[in-house]
């Protein structure tokens, strides 16, 4: 690999690309950009961590792992959550050994000094009398938590959530999401770069050609010209069941001053599907206040890495997280109503089967994109109209980058 690739000069690199058109090889294979990437995107955006149902008493707590970096999400003593860099402060082991747990404090594996849940030092044995054990609490994440869903964010200066809350909230609050439960979760690992999953995510270009199981129900994978008059029928029936139907779009450009990006949107289903699902037909109770169905899907994106698609009976919730240059991890979430029982309310493989076929034909096509793009012969391609969020993520990248 030529110095180039190991050290790109990311300013001309970032220059030289052209709007419209798919990344230079550069930002797939380089370690330099990958190294940029995680310094300006991973070590900046806010992640998706977990769901609050995973923390129901205080001292329960779950990890989010990414890039060597750990984190301890814990519901404190009131009920509050904090997050914590999981590095001991005395020699720097890991605190939390195991993804999820619940303790009354936090004990180091390797001396023994332990923490309170908030994340001050409580006990370290012979520690010298003249330390300041004040100044060795646990680091401090930044963690936010947005209708149920936990989001932590690495940087020492995090965007804040105050304009998504305020604009996001009407919008999603129907759906209850806080008073949702994890019915399932998979992980798919997929050998490629993460930029490719989130822009494969991003278009329904190649819905029609790759998934014919949602291209039967979800209309996205037209032009928008076909879609609108079925997404213009959707508004009345969506207000009518209490859902919001309004489009949102406060990403790259449009996304206020020191937020990170949002959007929401609301997209008809085709007639006779009421939900994602194989048949149609409702697949778990009406989540939050819903009183119906409306045959839509809310696609909602909370930073440029976190989307989740909801329907009315189950939400979906997305996590690409990069592993390495070459590797990522797509995991998905299904949420259903908290009290919703498997078995009597809802079938496992009926509510997830939409989702699993399609993840795993996308992970099928993105590697495939990742080892074209690696041929001597790549070179950069232009996106189509139905390309528009991809395109809109390429800029909102390049601008992240730069
Ligand atoms: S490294 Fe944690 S107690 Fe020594
Ligand atoms: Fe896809």
């Amino acid at each position: 690999m030529t110095t180039a690739f190991e050290k790109p000069d990311l300013g001309r690199l970032i220059a030289s690309q052209v709007p419209g058109r798919s990344l230079d090889q550069a930002f797939y294979l380089s370690p330099g950009v990958f190294a940029a990437d995680t310094a300006r995107i991973f070590h900046q955006d806010w992640h998706l961590a977990g769901h609050i149902s995973e923390l129901p008493e205080p001292g329960n707590y779950l990890l989010f792992d990414m890039l060597g970096e750990s984190v301890i999400v814990v519901r404190g003593q009131d009920g509050a959550l904090h997050a914590h860099a999981n590095v001991c402060r005395h020699r720097g082991s890991r605190l939390c050994l195991e993804p999820r747990g619940s303790v009354k404090r936090f004990t180091c594996p390797y001396h023994a000094w332990s923490y309170e849940v908030d994340g001050q030092l409580f006990n370290a044995r012979q520690l010298d009398a003249g330390e300041d054990r004040d100044a060795l609490s646990l680091k401090p994440v930044a963690v936010e938590l947005f209708e149920g869903l936990i989001y932590v964010s690495l940087s020492d200066q995090p965007a804040s959530f105050a304009a998504l809350r305020e604009e996001l909230t009407p919008h999603v609050r129907p759906f209850g999401m806080a008073r949702t439960k994890i019915a399932h979760r998979r992980t798919y690992p997929v050998k490629a770069n993460w930029k490719l999953l989130v822009e494969n995510y991003n278009e329904c270009y190649h819905c029609s050609g790759a998934h014919p199981e949602f291209s039967r129900s979800h209309s996205i994978h037209m032009t928008s010209d076909r879609v609108a008059p079925l997404n213009d029928d959707l508004q009345a029936r969506a207000a009518a069941i209490g859902a919001s139907a309004v489009t949102l779009d406060r990403s790259t450009t449009h996304a206020p001053d020191g937020s990170p990006d949002y959007s929401y949107n609301r997209y008809a289903l085709f007639d006779g599907f009421q939900t994602g699902s194989e048949d149609g037909q409702p697949v778990a109770p009406l989540l939050g206040d819903l009183t119906g169905y409306d045959g839509g899907a809310s696609d909602v994106y909370v930073g440029i890495l976190n989307p989740m698609l909801v329907y009315c009976d189950h939400a979906v919730l997305y996590r690409f997280v990069p592993v390495d240059l070459h590797h990522s991890v797509q995991e998905i979430i299904w949420l259903v109503h908290e009290d919703a029982e498997e078995g009597r309310d809802y079938d496992l493989g009926r509510l997830t089967w939409l989702w699993d076929v399609t993840t795993e034909a996308d992970k099928r096509i993105i590697e495939a994109n990742q080892e074209g793009i690696g041929s001597r012969y790549y070179e950069p391609g232009p996106l189509v109209e139905m390309e528009q969020y991809t395109r809109r993520f390429l800029e909102t990248y390049l601008a992240r980058l730069a």
